[in-house]
C-alpha cells in the first residue's frame, strides 16, 4: 500500500498473532479513555470505532485503504483505519476526530473549515482534517507542498480542495481559533 503506515498495521497483512475467526477480548485505547471490544483479531479497526464504540466520525469510503475518509491518528501518525486490525492497536493511542473537540468547542482545524466552508457534502472532512492534525502536529507550520503532499491520500469526490487548503493554512496561521 502506498501510506506511511507503522509495520504490521495492514489489514492485508494479517492481524499479527490473532486466529482468523476467533473472537478475542481486547484493550483498546480512544481518545484517552481505555475500551474492552470482544472481536476477531482481524476485524479493520474502523468497524470497531462506528459499531462497537459508536464514534461515527471515520466515515468508510473506500475501505481498501485508499480514500482517506476513515483517517485515524495512531501513535501520532495518520492512518487509514479501514486497513488497520484491530489486534494490531491494543497498546497504541488512537485518536479519532471526536477527540479533537466538541460543537461547544471546536479544534481550531475544525473551526477553520467551518470558517473557509471547506466541505461540500462532507464526507471526506473528518478523515482530512485528521490527516492535518497528524501534519501540524509534527510540523506546526508546513509550507503549501508540505500540506499538498499530507493530503496525498485524502481523496474529495465534490471538490473543495482549494476552500480546505485555506482552511489548514487558516489553522497554521492561527486564525482557525476565532
Ligand atoms: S475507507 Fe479507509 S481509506 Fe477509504
Ligand atoms: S466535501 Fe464531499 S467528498 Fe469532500
Amino acid at each position: 500500500m502506498s501510506f506511511d503506515q507503522p509495520s504490521g498495521l495492514s489489514v492485508r497483512d494479517g492481524a499479527r498473532g490473532a486466529a482468523p475467526g476467533h473472537f478475542m477480548t481486547l484493550t483498546i485505547t480512544v481518545n484517552g479513555s481505555t475500551h474492552s471490544v470482544a472481536a476477531e483479531g482481524e476485524t479493520p479497526l474502523l468497524y470497531v470505532l462506528r459499531n462497537d464504540l459508536k464514534l461515527k466520525g471515520a466515515r468508510f469510503g473506500c475501505g481498501t485503504g485508499l480514500c482517506g475518509a476513515c483517517m485515524v491518528i495512531i501513535d501520532g501518525k495518520a492512518v487509514p483505519s479501514c486497513d488497520v486490525p484491530v489486534s494490531a492497536v491494543a497498546g497504541k493511542s488512537i485518536t479519532t476526530i471526536e477527540g479533537l473537540g466538541d460543537i461547544g468547542r471546536l479544534h481550531p482545524l475544525q473551526q477553520a473549515f467551518v470558517d473557509e466552508q471547506a466541505a461540500q457534502c462532507g464526507y471526506c472532512a473528518s478523515g482530512i482534517i485528521m490527516t492535518a492534525k497528524a501534519l501540524l502536529d509534527a510540523n506546526p507550520r508546513p509550507t503549501d507542498t508540505e500540506v499538498r503532499e499530507a493530503l496525498e491520500h485524502n481523496l474529495c469526490r465534490c471538490g473543495t480542495h482549494h476552500r480546505i487548503l485555506r482552511a489548514i493554512r487558516r489553522a497554521v496561521e492561527g486564525e482557525g481559533a476565532k
